[in-house]
């Protein structure tokens, strides 16, 4: 193999999420089966002893793909040379706690990682920002990179993309490989709004296809929105192999494109479309090809989806206003 390996750079990598995703980084699922992979991790200093058994077990798999395994205890060094950084380290909420609560617990984390990655990361630095309040985080994070094109820092809503494949899926008895152009638009919290109006299920509306009004809005849409509390909920700690895969999905589609005709969902900065304030990190349909995404334009919004959107989009503003009262922007 001689491509020079990729700098991957994962916080938190001691936490949950990241013994759910380092394993599956260094056998190729986040760049791609033929693409070797040097990885950083970055812990607070209590937790750099469990990095270390991680990158033990990781040492102990002998990936081919996997081209060296260095631990930091900050972001300076964390982030030096990283052309791809999933920044998962942050508090997870428990139960009873909205994603929002999260806001000055973990708001903090993301400004010096922001600085460190302005700083340090190489010219071609793709963030994801995976930790909650996700799509604030990102917001922050950017807001202190100034040297880093602002469309390099992304939000992960793919959970939330996925996790509505999947209860369409359940409804229809359709292979999930049969469902495209799903949206998720909006905010990484309980006012998402998860999009059927504009979906497919083998070539045919889905909302069409589910014929059932009232399961969409009281069933389906809360389903969705509200699962990372139910899987709280159930297991006690929040969803962590099921966030691992949609952050390889989500770097994955990013770095690799997606389908002709197919579209995906992630949280990027806004350049206005659809009435989302410019500068929100926001939940959109997204297109991508060569390492950059669009927004796709143009598709038609009712008065429903409207609604919804506008409520997702309020929380954002309201999460930007509270960080900023924070001076954390
Ligand atoms: P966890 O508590 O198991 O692990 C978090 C890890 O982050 C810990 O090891 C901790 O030491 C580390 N950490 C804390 N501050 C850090 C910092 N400044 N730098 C580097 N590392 C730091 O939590 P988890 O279950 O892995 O979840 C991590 C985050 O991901 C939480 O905020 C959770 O809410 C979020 N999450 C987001 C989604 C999503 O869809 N966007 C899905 C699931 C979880
Ligand atoms: C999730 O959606 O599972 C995560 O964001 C965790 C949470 O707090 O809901």
């Amino acid at each position: 193999m001689s491509r020079t390996p990729v700098n991957v750079t994962v916080t938190g990598a001691a936490g949950q999420i990241g013994y759910a995703l380092l394993f599956r980084i260094a056998s190729g699922h986040l760049l791609g089966p033929d693409v070797p992979v040097k990885l950083n991790l970055l812990e607070i200093p209590q937790a750099v002893k469990a990095a270390e058994g991680t990158a033990m077990e990781l040492v102990d798999s002998a990936f081919p793909l996997l081209a060296g395994i260095d631990i930091h205890d900050n972001p300076k060094d964390g982030f030096n040379g990283a052309n791809v950084a999933l920044l998962v380290g942050a508090r997870p909420r428990t139960a009873g706690m909205e994603r929002g609560d999260l806001l000055e617990a973990n708001g903090g984390i993301f400004k010096p990682q922001g600085e460190a990655i302005n700083a340090h990361a190489a010219d071609d630095i793709k963030v994801l920002v995976v930790g909650n309040p996700a799509n604030t985080n990102a917001l922050i994070a950017a807001a202190h990179a100034p040297d880093v094109p602002k469309s390099r820092f992304t939000a992960m809503t793919r959970l939330d993309h996925n996790r509505a494949l999947g209860q369409l899926a359940l409804k229809t008895g359709a292979p999930v490989a049969d469902i495209t152009n799903l949206t998720i638009w909006g905010n990484h919290s309980a006012t998402q709004y998860p999009d059927v109006f504009h979906a497919k299920i083998a070539g045919k509306n889905a909302a069409e296809v589910v014929n059932d009004q009232e399961w969409i809005e009281k069933t389906f849409i809360p389903t969705v929105a509200k699962r990372g509390a139910a899987i709280i909920e159930a297991r006690g700690f929040s969803s962590a192999a099921s966030a691992a895969n949609a952050a390889l999905d989500h770097m994955y589609t990013w770095v690799n494109g997606t389908a002709e005709g197919d579209w995906t969902s992630m949280g990027v900065v806004s350049n206005g479309a659809y009435g989302v304030a410019e500068g929100l990190v926001s939940s959109f349909p997204v297109t991508t090809k060569g390492g950059e995404w669009s927004i796709v334009e143009g598709l038609e919004i009712d008065e429903f989806s409207r609604g919804r959107i506008d409520a997702s989009v309020k929380e954002l503003s309201e999460e930007r206003d509270a960080v900023k009262q924070l001076g954390l922007i």
